[in-house]
């Protein structure tokens, strides 16, 4: 029996692969650590907390001595770490919240994680999450690759890059058993709405205007998230150790083509008169440093390891805003802030 620690399970993805985790592999133990921030919610998890193999752990992975307690009591055995700050924009307003969770909480759990299990490591892995912004920006064409030099250019990026190459370090320093992968943009249910797809979904819904930053012309390369939790699955299952694979879903947007598409589909989902929500797009001011273009090259991951992306884009965005639509409680409580209520009352 092996006992998987997820961190960041509260989250947006994090709860996916939590989901995912308890429900394939029913005779392992999956504690989900989180702290709970603005991002965490365990509202995403209400269908499997009472699961026979799930149990919440409130931690933060800033605090090196809790992790070895729980190493310890819970006999940890794997790692599949996604706990971090996520938003590019509030990086750039506190870098440093970016530097203490996922530089410096990284390397509290991969220094915990070596000292639990130093006397053998057979049986044992550590599961880096990351994103593929650490690559930097693109122009028109090209992709990234495995082997693509970092070049990181937000304090998020760059705190993620440095997460890696900690990582990286203690494979190469202490063999710990590591793998990493590096995803593209995820969206789905669950996402929280400070992020464009589900931020202009909230938005449309309101009819408040929707931010378009600079043009609306820089790229991102979409995935659905469940796609992203099947892909770590069977990286955690199949991976090699040592090695990094991307993830993505050769599904490349501009920002106002995709806000595009969200308003005409949710005019339709609405009832509203075609072209009302476009109405709703404001171009604002730039984000300071905003990259051109991403977007990921995952031959690696699907002539090695068979992983493909299950959905079209369109039947993603449908499913997504259908969600949306039929979760207002959901939407509601996370921008009201009375799910951060109820846990400043309950941990
Ligand atoms: P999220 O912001 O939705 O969730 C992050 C979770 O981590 C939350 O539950 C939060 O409470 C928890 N957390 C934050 N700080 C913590 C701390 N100090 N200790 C313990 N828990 C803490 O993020 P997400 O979008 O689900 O991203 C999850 C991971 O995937 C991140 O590592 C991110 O870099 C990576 N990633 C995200 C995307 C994306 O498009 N969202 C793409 C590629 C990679
Ligand atoms: P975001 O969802 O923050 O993800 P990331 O910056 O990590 O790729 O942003 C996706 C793209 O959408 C990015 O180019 C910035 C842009 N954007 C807007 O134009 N308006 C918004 O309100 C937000 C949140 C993002």
């Amino acid at each position: 029996m092996r006992n998987i620690l997820i961190t960041g399970g509260a989250g947006f993805i994090g709860s996916h692969v939590v989901r995912l985790f308890v429900n394939t592999f029913p005779s392992d133990k999956i504690y989900n650590l989180d702290a709970l921030t603005y991002a965490g919610n365990l509202e995403n998890l209400k269908d499997i907390e009472d699961a026979a193999n799930y149990e919440f752990v409130h931690a933060d992975i800033q605090d090196l001595e809790k992790l070895t307690a729980i190493f310890s009591d819970k006999k940890i055995t794997h790692v599949v770490h996604l706990a971090a700050e996520s938003h590019v924009d509030r990086s750039i307003t506190d870098p440093l919240a970016f530097v203490k969770t996922n530089v410096l909480g990284t390397a509290n759990l991969l220094q915990v994680a070596k000292e639990a299990w130093k006397n053998d490591f057979s049986n044992t892995l550590f599961y880096h999450v990351s994103t593929d912004e650490v690559y930097g920006s693109l122009g028109n064409t090209g992709f990234f690759y495995e082997g693509t030099a970092y070049d990181p250019r937000s304090p998020y990026s760059a705190s993620k890059a440095s997460s890696d190459h900690f990582v990286r370090a203690y494979y190469h320093t202490y063999n710990l058993p590591v793998v990493i992968s590096n995803c593209s943009n995820n969206y789905g249910p669950n996402h929280f709405p400070e992020k464009l797809i589900p931020l202009m979904i909230n938005n449309i819904i309101h009819n408040k205007p929707l931010p378009v930053y600079g043009e609306g012309l820089n790229v991102r390369d979409w995935l659905f998230v469940l796609d992203h939790a099947r892909a770590i699955e069977r990286i955690f299952s199949k991976g090699t150790i040592g090695q990094t694979y991307n993830i993505g879903g050769h599904n490349e947007w501009t920002n106002i083509d995709l806000v595009h598409v969200l308003c005409d589909t949710m005019d339709e989902k609405l009832g509203r008169t075609k072209g009302d929500s476009r109405k709703l797009i404001s171009y604002v001011k730039d984000r300071a440093g905003h990259d051109l273009r991403y977007a990921i090259d995952a031959t690696k991951l699907q002539n090695e390891l068979g992983w493909e992306p299950s959905l079209q884009f369109e039947e993603g965005l449908s499913k997504t805003i259908d969600w949306y639509l039929s979760n207002t409680d959901w939407l509601e409580n996370v921008t009201s802030g009375d799910y951060r209520k109820y846990y400043e009352q309950m941990y």
